[in-house]
């Protein structure tokens, strides 16, 4: 049944990486506000860095709850679901920064994951708890594929493309805390080639 762990075992590790899609909650702080959960793991976007760090690849879409709440007060919990399998669910606990697509260090991050047309940023996880629990409760599901849709159309929209769609869509949490707001103004050139 539920058990805390140490770290991030070997065991523990292999059923990570075998999750085809997982979910990031954060919310913001105090008692208002919208606690916010997205699903996520579009294919090799997500890495173990060691034992007690995590970090996936944050693509443009059209909010940024993560960004936000992790600007406001840094708490994130990731979680994975055995939808195949002997039954699971494992739970990250931790604190998270972001490097964005303008910051230094970010083509060394970025360089983790395959390249990913529209990554706005790599999120970092400090993971403080690491916990399993039963999983009795998740269905059986086989996987179909990737819809294979959001790389494809970030990509189409283009650098400048996406710095529009992110200054339109990005900038502010659904709750109006600051979020994605680095892009440059659109009279500025946007410095980045890749992304
Ligand atoms: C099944 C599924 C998988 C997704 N995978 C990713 C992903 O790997 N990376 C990502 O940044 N967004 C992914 N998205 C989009 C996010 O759920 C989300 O809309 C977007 O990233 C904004 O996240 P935020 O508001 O939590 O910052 C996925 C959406 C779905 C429905």
């Amino acid at each position: 049944m539920g058990k805390v762990h140490e770290k991030i075992d070997d065991r523990l590790r292999a059923f990570i990486e075998a999750q085809p899609v997982f979910f990031v909650a954060t919310a913001p702080s105090g008692p208002d506000g919208h606690v916010n959960v997205s699903p996520k793991g579009i294919g090799g976007t997500f890495v173990i860095l060691d034992e007690h760090r995590v970090a996936y690849l944050d693509i443009t879409a059209s909010g940024s709850e993560t960004i936000a709440h992790l600007r406001d007060n840094g708490r994130i919990t990731i979680m994975f679901c055995a939808f195949q399998g002997p039954p699971n669910i494992v739970r990250l606990h931790g604190h998270g920064r972001f490097v964005t697509l303008y910051d230094e260090g970010f083509d060394e991050l970025s360089a983790l994951f395959p390249p990913t047309a529209g990554a706005r940023a790599v999120i970092l996880v400090d993971v403080e708890r690491v916990s399993d629990s039963c999983g009795y409760g998740v269905p059986l599901m086989t996987v179909e594929g990737e819809r294979d849709l959001l790389p494809p159309y970030m990509e189409r929209k283009g650098v400048e493309g996406r710095a529009d769609y992110r200054r339109l869509k990005n900038r502010t949490s659904i709750d109006g805390l600051p979020a994605f707001d680095m892009d440059p103004s659109p009279a500025e050139p946007t410095d980045v080639s890749a992304h």
